[in-house]
């Protein structure tokens, strides 16, 4: 099959390097000629485990390329999916769908035989009948059909979670535009991968709704957290008690500093708008958003509690800046909450992140960047651990202490066993273990 991807961000560049790797032929799409320029000289734009050595070995087989022109290969392509961009629109939070509806109006003009057009950015659901109205209007005597294939990755795992996904979702009622989708996904098919196929609408809304339900999940384990440190309980107790329930299930229940990222705060809040849109107001979406919200802004107080309750002139090492491990990304990480908070509360900050800094420079400045964890520990009052890298897992307490001026921890991930820095001297705080 031949496959066009409109665009290279995360969704389009990770999804484009493994339809490859399925053996067919893909070209991925840009408008930013650099960023074109630097996939074709075997630059990667953004950090994700296994992406360089998977797009090397499919571009020197010749099923990968990379292009800033649509007509190269739209017209040869059995499906062309649409995976721009579709940020927060300033003011409302609605989701701006000027770069998907530009996208499909410069496809529908290039289409040639039967061509599925699908969306993978996450869009609000009604997005694949404007996109089939923009077709209709500009591709009237073409053979094409409107798909809505949303995505599930999770950053620094994306390859896994293409390769070996949950379940696939496509929207389509079309048994032409269906027999395409499965021979894209054939190999999934063969490894007995659940494939659903339902209303565009409903595979629309089923992007958000995971999304908005996982946000949920974090929620109120964080609220759970909250009030496991006023009655004495441990939040990773109650995780595993309640997770053990498979109509529960484990996984999404790590009590934490509140979740960023450029999925979970962006979806829940275009979920809501399109919910208040119709009428249907989502209380439980909104209680989610509004608890984190509250809760990355209420992270700096705990970490001024812990330097005493003043953090004047106080120096401050903090290891971890991304929303999570395993990414350089920096969107809506609660990091960009702490560190404003702490440094008009008139504390200094020593910063370490493995793979964030080229980013974390670019929205905060007014900190010092060091090279390593241990550099940033030198004469800070303060040690505290913002993600959940695993270089910081096992980190050398003796050595760690020698360096800080004082011996106190602050690991908003819970990544420490109770008891642990303390026997190395350490005060220690983690995240809804009360007692
Ligand atoms: C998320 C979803 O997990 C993917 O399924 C989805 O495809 C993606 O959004 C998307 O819509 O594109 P991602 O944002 O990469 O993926 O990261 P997650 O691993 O889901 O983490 C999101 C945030 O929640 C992070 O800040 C993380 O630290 C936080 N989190 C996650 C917790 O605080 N506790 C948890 O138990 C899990």
């Amino acid at each position: 099959m031949r496959v066009t991807i409109v665009g290279t961000g995360y969704v389009g560049l990770v999804s484009g390097a493994c339809f490859s790797e399925f053996g067919h032929h893909v070209t991925c799409v840009d408008v930013n000629d650099e960023k074109i320029k630097a996939l074709k000289a075997g630059d990667i734009p953004i950090f994700e485990p296994g992406l360089d050595s998977l797009v090397d070995r499919n571009v020197k087989a010749g099923r990968l390329d990379f292009s800033t022109r649509l007509a190269d290969s739209v017209g040869a392509s059995d499906a062309v999916f649409i995976a721009v961009g579709t940020p927060s629109r300033r003011g409302d939070g609605h989701a701006d769908l000027s770069y998907v509806m530009k996208a499909a109006e410069e496809v529908a003009s290039l289409l040639y035989g039967y061509t599925v057009v699908v969306t993978k950015s996450t869009v609000p659901v009604g997005t694949g009948a404007k996109i089939e109205e923009i077709l209709m209007e500009h591709a009237p005597d073409k053979e094409w059909d409107v798909a809505s294939n949303p995505e599930f990755l999770r950053e620094g795992a994306a390859i896994t979670d293409f390769m070996h996904p949950d379940r696939v979702v496509v929207g389509t009622t079309s048994e032409r535009a269906r027999n395409v989708m499965k021979e894209l996904y054939r190999p999934l098919f063969l490894n007995e991968t659940p494939v659903m196929f339902t209303r565009r609408e409903s595979a629309e809304l089923i992007k958000y709704a995971a999304n908005a339900f996982l946000a949920t999940k974090i929620s109120f384990i964080n609220e759970m957290a909250d009030l496991c440190e006023q009655l004495g309980a441990d939040v990773q107790d109650v995780a595993k008690g309640i997770g053990l329930d498979n109509r529960i299930g484990k996984k999404f229940l790590h009590a934490g500093p509140g979740y960023g990222g450029s999925c979970f705060p962006k979806d829940t809040l275009a979920l809501l708008r399109t919910a208040q849109q119709v009428g249907t107001p989502l209380r439980i979406v909104q209680a989610t958003v509004d608890a984190n919200d509250n809760r990355k802004r209420a992270m700096a107080d705990r970490i001024i509690a812990a330097l005493g309750g003043s953090a004047k002139g106080k120096r401050v090492a903090m290891l971890g800046l991304t929303f999570k491990p395993n990414t350089d990304d920096m969107r809506d990480s609660p990091s960009l909450d702490i560190v404003p908070a702490l440094l008009k509360a008139g504390a200094t900050i020593h910063a370490y992140d493995p793979e964030g800094t080229a980013e974390a420079k670019k929205l905060l400045p007014d900190i010092t960047y060091c090279d390593d964890a241990y550099a940033c520990m030198n004469g800070a009052d303060i040690l505290v651990i913002v993600t959940e890298w695993n270089q910081f897992r096992a980190l050398d307490f003796d050595r760690a202490g020698d360096l800080l001026k004082n011996r106190i921890l602050v690991d908003l991930r819970n990544i420490y066993a109770r008891g642990e820095p303390q026997a190395k001297g350490f005060e220690y705080y983690g995240i809804g273990r009360g007692g």
